[in-house]
């Protein structure tokens, strides 16, 4: 796994770009590539090749791209820096073609076979589907016929997989398989982009760098486990994308599961990628099955967001006027093996919700209260430590202190370590270290196929359940809340409160 300073440049290589018109590569992969530059981790020699259907030049596709990277530079009170951006521009190539044509692809090869000479990249190739999931299967099979991803090139042949990978576990199983058939597994990085995001990889340091933690990372002093992905934004315009995914589809089996794994897997032997993603692939097994009664889902009403009045989930582009698709889910789960049996790890996300907080909270167990009898319960609720992957990043570890005076009083009291006091930060997107992963071949911080099928496997009998019966009560959360009444009511049962979305 990759943190990026210290770094050296990766090896020349082509990047093939599907969807090269798309959301994400003006949204995420461009900007990372820019940032790449500005922190000299781009390839020496490289080609950017966008494929998509349009007709476009690659003068037109790279001044596409620049006008937006200059305005989402420009939100941020940057401006471009014009000699790095040349880098990255004088690279870039747009290829017109259908992705379901095989003439597409013969035009591909044609074109990696020239660059390859032109540029001596080496052979290299990195290919990615930055497109709707639907093209996944196409693409990886044509890219397979035209003889694209064997193992007899000079070079690598790597591909990225977005998500969603798969809709269920029978469709996760089908791709995986097609995908297998043209290449092998360590050719294949499936992006989850939680991975990709510094906190997210900081929780391996904080667990396996520090004496401190690792000795009460267990069942005996550990009470739970509240893990929260708040959002405040709706569905904005992805109302057809939602109505068929839904945020259990969405957020659960990929970013959720992510966290409780990093969260909860044993320390591996190296930070080799293979006894990494072992050890997270171990605490999928290990997960209890779900049960519908640990499972909440929500739908949000109208409400206020900042203060500003939204509408219903119902009401947007695009939503069915009596959709029951959730926004909102929140589950316990069990996880059994020595580490963990009967601590409960609490997850919830949703979207507009009070505001956008993305943490991972760790309750310790209460101190025995024998000197402490005078102190109501709840002011000595204050042993957690608090992972904030986003926004305000870092850590913040809360516990009781005496407060001043003559009575023995107590208040809960934090440490904090904020991420931008400490560092100054590279600005980053967060696909910087996952596509330079790709690049220098680590494959650490994303999915293997196992772990996509064992997500998918653990929350197929909700998926299941849910398409039986009908959820009653929806909307059942205002916008701008903290979800709905029954997610209190699932930890209430256990004697636990979640904690705020603040
Ligand atoms: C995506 C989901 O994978 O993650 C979105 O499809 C969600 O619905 C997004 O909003 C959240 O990611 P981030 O990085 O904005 O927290």
């Amino acid at each position: 796994m990759s943190a990026l300073s210290h770094k050296s440049p990766p090896p020349p290589c082509a990047i093939v770009i599907f969807g090269a018109n798309g959301d994400l590569t003006k949204r995420l992969i461009v900007p990372a590539m820019y940032n790449l530059a500005r922190t000299g981790l781009l390839p020496p020699h490289f080609s950017l090749i966008g494929v998509d259907h349009n007709k476009k030049t690659s003068a037109e596709w790279s001044a596409a791209l620049k006008d937006f990277l200059v305005q989402t530079l420009a939100k941020n009170n940057e401006t471009l820096n014009e000699t790095l951006w040349a880098k990255v521009a004088r690279c870039m190539v747009f290829l017109s073609g259908d992705f379901e044509k095989p003439e597409t692809y013969e035009n591909l090869s044609d074109l990696l076979a020239a660059h390859d000479a032109k540029d001596g990249l080496g052979g290299n190739v990195l290919f990615y589907m930055a497109v709707a999931d639907r093209f996944f299967a196409t693409i990886a099979r044509n890219l397979g016929e035209a003889g694209l991803v064997s193992g007899d090139h000079k070079g690598f042949r790597r591909l990225i997989v977005e998500k969603p990978f798969g809709h269920d576990l029978p469709s996760a199983r089908q791709l995986n398989a097609c995908l297998l058939k043209y290449l092998r597994e360590d050719q294949i990085y499936r992006i989850d982009h939680f991975l990709g995001k510094e906190t997210v990889q900081n929780i391996m340091a904080l667990r396996f760098a520090n004496g401190l933690f690792e000795p009460i990372w267990n069942r005996d002093r550990i009470d739970h486990v509240q893990i929260t992905v708040a959002e405040s934004l709706g569905v904005e315009t992805r109302g057809k994308f939602y109505e068929s995914t839904g945020a259990l589809r969405d957020m659960v089996p990929n970013h959720l599961f992510q966290l409780v794994a990093m969260t909860a897997m044993e320390p591996p032997v190296s930070f080799d990628a293979e006894d990494v993603r072992a050890k997270k692939a171990e605490i999928f097994k290990a997960v209890h099955e779900l049960r519908l009664s640990d499972v909440v889902r929500g739908q949000y009403d109208a409400g206020a967001v900042a203060n500003e009045p939204v509408q219903a989930y119902r009401a947007e582009a695009n939503v069915a006027p009596d959709s029951t698709v959730e926004t909102f889910v929140a589950i316990r789960l069990m996880i059994d093996n020595w580490r963990w049996a009967g601590v409960p790890f609490y997850l919830r996300t949703g979207k507009r919700l009070a505001v956008r907080s993305t943490e991972i909270a760790i309750r310790f167990k209460r101190a025995p209260h024998a000197l402490f009898r005078e102190t109501p319960v709840e002011e000595l609720d204050a042993d957690w430590l608090i992972m904030r992957v986003q926004p305000d990043e870092g850590i913040r570890l809360r516990f009781n202190a005496k407060r001043p005076g003559p009575a023995m009083a107590l208040e809960s009291v934090a440490m904090e370590f904020k991420y931008k006091d400490y560092f100054k930060q590279a600005p980053a997107v967060g696909y910087e270290t996952l596509i330079y992963d790709c690049l220098i071949g680590d494959t650490t911080l994303f999915q293997r196929a196992d772990q996509v099928e064992a997500a998918w496997a653990l929350v197929e009998p909700v998926l299941r359940g849910w398409e039986n019966t009908t959820p009653r009560h929806f909307p059942n959360y205002n916008a701008g809340s903290e979800g709905p009444s029954a997610a209190n009511d699932l930890l209430a049962r256990d004697g636990r409160a979640w904690r705020r979305i603040n």
